[in-house]
This record gives C-alpha cells, structure tokens and sequence, in this order.
C-alpha cells in the first residue's frame, strides 16, 4: 500500500511545505491519523516551545510498539522486519519476520515484567549490534519503561555516569560483542560499572560470544533462560501498554560543550510521527525495499532509521554487526549484494576510509539493487560526496544528505530521493515543519539568500527534545536560550543564493570525530584526572578521515622524560573514564595555555595552531601571556 503522506513531486514538497508552515494543525492531524492510536488526541501542538517546553497529541495514548509491529501483522506478518548480518560472513544470517519480532518482545516484555520493572522504570541497554539490542528496545518500549541505549564503546565510567543520572533499574547487556577480528567484552565492563551504581537490581545477559563472565546470583541472569521459562509458562503476547503521547519513549545521552553528557528526552508520539515522517519521505521508501543503515543503534541515527522509522513504515531493515573493514574493504558491497539493499545511509567518516583504500574491493560487487544513498553525522566534504556518487551511486543514484541532531529526533534539513534537488556538501531544504533561520552573533535574523549564522529552529516540530533528563533547565539554558523563542542548534550554516542550506560545522566547543559528537570539556576532564597532569586544553582540527581530529595540550606538573609514556598513560585514562572514541589524536605538552585577563583558555588562538594557521592568529596583545603562544607555537606536532 501507498504511503498517502510520501511526497511525490518536487511541486507537492513545495505545497505541503506550505501546508505545514501556515496550518501545522491540520497538517500533522492528518498524518498523525495513519497511526494506531489508543485514544485521540485533543491538541495537536501544545505547550510552549519558546520556553522549551513543546507538546504534540497530547491527550492522545498510544504505544510505539502497535505502530511498529502489531499493525504490520493483519498483512505482512511472514514478511521480514529484520535482517541480521554477522560479524563474520560465515555465520548464518538471521531472518525475523515481523510475526517472529512480534512474539520476541513480547516474550522479552513478559521478562522483563517478571523482573518488576514498570511503565516509567529506566533500562539501560549496552549490547552489541544483534537483534536482541533492538528486541530489547522495543520490548522496553512495550513495556512502558524507558530505555537508554549506551554505545558499547563506552567505558565503565561513562556508563555508570549514565545508570546513574537516570537511575536505571535495569541494565541489558552480552556477554560480549564481535566487532571485526575482536571481541569486546561487554558485561565485565558493566560489572565495573555497577560498582558504583545503586540503583540496578536486575542484570539481563545475552549469550552471544560465549565468553565466560562473572554472574552475580540474584542480581543477574541469563536472556535465554529467561525467556525460555517465559515460553514455558505459556503467557502468550503481553499488552501494549498505554502510554501518553508526551510519556518519555526514551534517553539517550550526548555530548556538550559543558559537563557530563546529558540525558536528551523523546516522547512517544511526536517521535514515533517524525521518525516515520521523514523516513518515508527522505529515503522515499517503498514497500519491501530493504534497508540497511551503518550505524549503531547507540546513537540516534540507529534509533530513528534502523528500529523506529522503519519498522513504523513496515520496513525491513538490515543489522549489521560488524565494521566496515573486515574481513576485507568491501564488507559493505558484499552485504548490499547478498542481500539486494535498495536504501544505503552511512556516514561520510565511513566513506572517506573506504575512500582511501581504492577501487579495488569495488571489484565484481554490482550494487545494481540500490536506489538511494544517505550520509548522516557531520559535513561531507566535495570528495567523498564524489566518490559515493560515482562508484556506489554509478552516477545515477540520488544522494540525500541528512542534516539532523540527537536532539531533533530525526532528520530535519535533506533532500527528498529523486524528488528535490541535491547538491554536493549541502543539505539543501527544510523538511516539513521545520522553519530554519540564521542569526547573527546579535541574535538578528539573517534574511534573503547568500547568507551564512548560527542555525536555529523558529518553530516546534514534533520530534523535538522534550527536555533533558532530571534537569529541565539545563535543557533551557542548552538549547533555548541563545537566541529568545528559537532552537539554537550548536551548528553554523550558510544558505546559498537557491536557498539551499550548507552546515558548516559546529560553532560550540562540540568536535564531530567520526560523526561522533565528543565535548571539548569532558576529554579535559578526563586528562586532568591524569595524576601529573596540571591542566589541558582541547580543540579540534581538520582529519582527513574522521572529519576532525582531536587535538590536545597538556600542562604536566614536572619535567618530562618520557613524553611518549606519558602520552599513552594519557590516552589510557580517556579510555577508562569516556571510552577509546575520545582518544585524542594529538597530544602537544606546553609550559602554560593562552589565556586571557579574566582566565580563559583562548581556544580560537589553540585551534589556529592545530590548524597548522598560526600565521593567521592575529591580535594577542590582549592575552595575559601572549609569550605562550610562540612556545605553543615551535612545540607544534
Ligand atoms: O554538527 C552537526 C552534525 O552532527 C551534529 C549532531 O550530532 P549527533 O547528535 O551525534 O547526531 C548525529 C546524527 C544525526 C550536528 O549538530 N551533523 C549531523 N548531520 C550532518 C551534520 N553536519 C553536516 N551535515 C550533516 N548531514
């Protein structure tokens, strides 16, 4: 069956653009009226956005798992929902149906009932990319309960610092998880971690590697025999519970500019709708197409386009376990060709080291079945956009570049496949209710075209952050402060003279390693607990694979013998407090930070330097040292 809201023509982008900008009521009434619905809602958009505080169908209950599962079985329910694809290609693939996913969680539903968590409880999941990750998403989501999925490349630290903000109850975990020749252990980590948390009562284990583990009697247990006791007793499916349009569907923590990650909040309704919305729209799925989306389900990008949107739009969706590299370069191709993936969404830090090893795993793959491109996560630079184009996309696939943030719930600014225009490097337009706008340093609204600012959101979309968890005002003053009544998205942006849009990076002390969103205070943080370490400085530089590299200087407290000791004990505590995606690249020991009268690191100075510009630093006589920067300046790597 036709999608009745897929747009079909650039002219009906233009129209319901319209639509959704003079009469967003209706607009989303209409779409919103596909869904499952347990009771309607009585208003559309409610709340008050320019105060952070936005609501859409409220008054409306619903449970996300009915629209992505229970609805699809009356016509498709032999037809896949997922498919899994191994880390090692030799291993046998998994096929499940939607009617299999639909007995899975509710199976792992009635578990996790069994362990007493209820409708509002938080879950931690921290998995491996397998099935049972997204079984257990939605099992959650069955279930009421709030999940909060930690990216397995986490450390200890990291996730007991999450567990703990938001309280967990539960935590869902493996044994370990492959990712290419290695296995990453995965509960010893959580056993760590649980040291320091108090709130867990209930560990779930999925056997996945058959690594031996430590098991914690009355604590922890095993997925399987859980579930197999559940089949026994014979409970049959678990009822959805009602939830209310705005009851948090889940966290996921990110990055920013300052402190300890914080705790983004999606409801259920208004994500469900912008999830599948700009699913539809943007890869313009059809049915029985498959889709396979690189990411993991760690980050948003796996929550919006490898579960929820997909599976809303009864989707089949591909997991993939692996990386991109291993056993060969042509991983990706292989998978595209064993399984004829129609829809391919990658990041460009991906194509970019596929990129680098040549055309040689290109060979004999035909990537004949694909008909639409995605990247997603950070700027795509002019060559990678090339390169894409013409050896996956044969010249004539469309690419959609996908500008959009964990807080925005889903894709915000992209072309439409095969209906609007592309553009290498640009986004190019807003999707239906969005309303961008650029601002000056002033907080003027930049109008007409051939301008470039600070990227807000004027007015609330439905996918929208709802707040940041147990802190309200942070999300406030994070978000919805920089500029009165607007979203402020961290991001700077140029608008063409067509009015097309280009993100030109972030404007925060936010880096985007490898379309990974690392705060410049939280590594700080990191190294300072390095005992010898007196004090550290952060900023990124231009990486030719990961888009920025991470660049740090470093205060040691004595004279240094062994710099590259150092360096790796360095490297080592990032490691054991964020995770080893927080490594730094670079690490340069200076004798003192430019700083100015009041105290404060001058990063633009840092950043000119890592930058390999420091001929283009400018003024420093206002600096309290401006002696430092020149032995900033020789010591340079
Ligand atoms: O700087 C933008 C960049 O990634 C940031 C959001 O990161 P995160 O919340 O981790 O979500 C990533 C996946 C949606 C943005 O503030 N970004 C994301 N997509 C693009 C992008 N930069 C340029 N072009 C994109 N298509």
């Amino acid at each position: 069956m036709k999608c009745p809201y897929q747009i079909q023509s650039l002219e009906q982008y233009h129209t319901d653009y319209q639509r959704s900008i003079n009469d967003p009521d209706t607009f989303w009434a209409d779409i919103a009226s596909n869904f499952t619905w347990k009771k309607q809602w009585n208003t559309v958009r409610g709340g008050d956005f320019k105060n952070g505080q936005s609501t859409w169908f409220e008054g409306g209950t619903l449970n996300i798992t009915e629209n992505c599962i229970d609805r699809h079985l009356a016509d498709n329910a032999q037809q896949n929902a997922i498919i899994f694809e191994p880390n090692d290609p030799q291993s046998d693939t998994q096929y499940i149906t939607y009617q299999q996913l639909y007995d899975r969680v509710n199976e792992f539903a009635h578990v996790l009932q069994k362990h007493g968590i209820q409708k509002g409880d938080r879950v931690c999941l921290y998995m491996g990319m397998i099935p049972e990750l997204a079984i257990a998403v939605l099992a959650c989501a069955r279930i009421g309960a709030i999940h909060s999925v930690i990216f397995g490349g986490f450390s200890a630290q990291s996730i007991s610092d999450r567990v703990n903000d938001a309280q967990a109850k539960c935590i869902i975990t493996c044994d370990a998880a492959y990712r290419g020749a290695k296995t990453i252990p995965l509960k010893s980590v959580i056993d760590d971690a649980l040291a320091s948390c108090t709130s867990v009562q209930t560990v779930i284990v999925y056997n996945h590697v058959n690594e031996t583990v430590n098991m914690v009697s009355g604590r922890d247990f095993w997925w399987k025999e859980e579930v197999s006791q559940v089949q026994q007793d014979k409970l049959g499916g678990f009822p959805a519970v009602e939830m209310n349009a705005e009851d948090p569907l889940f966290i996921l923590y990110t990055s920013g500019s300052t402190g300890k990650p914080k705790g983004v909040v999606h409801s259920c309704a208004g994500y469900m709708v912008w999830a599948n919305y700009t699913f539809v729209n943007v890869f313009q799925y059809k049915q029985n197409q498959l889709h396979f989306c690189t990411a993991d389900i760690g980050w948003i990008t796996g929550h919006s386009y490898i579960v929820y949107g997909p599976l809303s739009a009864g989707g089949t969706t591909l997991m993939f376990e692996g990386i991109p590299t291993w056993p060969d370069a042509g991983r990706f191709w292989d998978i595209v060709d064993k399984y004829k993936v129609d829809i391919l969404y990658t990041a460009p830090t991906a194509i970019r080291s596929l990129m680098g090893c040549g055309l040689d795993p290109l060979e004999n793959k035909s990537l004949e079945s694909l008909k639409v491109l995605g990247t997603v996560g950070e700027p795509i630079n002019e060559e990678a956009w090339n390169w894409y184009h013409e050896h996956i996309g044969k010249n004539r696939l469309p690419i959609v570049d996908t500008w959009w943030q964990t807080e925005t719930g889903g894709i915000m600014i992209s072309n439409l496949a095969g209906i609007t225009p592309a553009k290498a490097t640009f986004a190019t337009y807003p999707l239906p209710g969005v309303i961008p706008q650029l601002l000056d340093e002033n907080g003027h609204v930049l109008e007409g075209n051939s301008v470039s600012g600070n990227l807000c959101i004027a007015q609330s979309w439905p996918g929208s952050i709802r707040t940041t968890w147990g802190d309200h005002d942070r999300c406030l003053q994070t978000y919805f402060s920089a500029y009165q009544g607007k979203y402020f998205t961290g991001d700077g942006c140029l608008r063409d003279e067509n009015g097309m849009y280009r993100i030109t990076g972030r404007v925060d002390d936010v880096l985007n390693v490898s379309g990974h969103r690392i705060g410049t205070a939280e590594v700080e943080n990191a190294i300072n607990m390095h005992p010898g370490v007196v004090e550290s400085a952060i900023v990124g530089y231009p990486h030719e694979i990961k888009g920025q590299g991470i660049y740090a200087y470093v205060i040691f407290q004595n004279e240094i013998d062994d710099a590259q000791t150092l360096k790796t004990e360095i490297l080592k505590t990032v490691s054991q407090l964020i995770g080893p995606i927080a490594k730094p690249d670079k690490i340069q020991f200076v004798p003192a930070l430019p700083k100015t009268r009041s105290g404060k690191i001058m990063r633009r100075i840092l950043r000119k330097i890592a930058e390999g510009e420091s001929d283009k630093i400018g003024d420093i006589s206002t600096l309290l040292n401006p002696e430092a920067v020149e032995v900033i300046k020789q010591g340079v790597i």
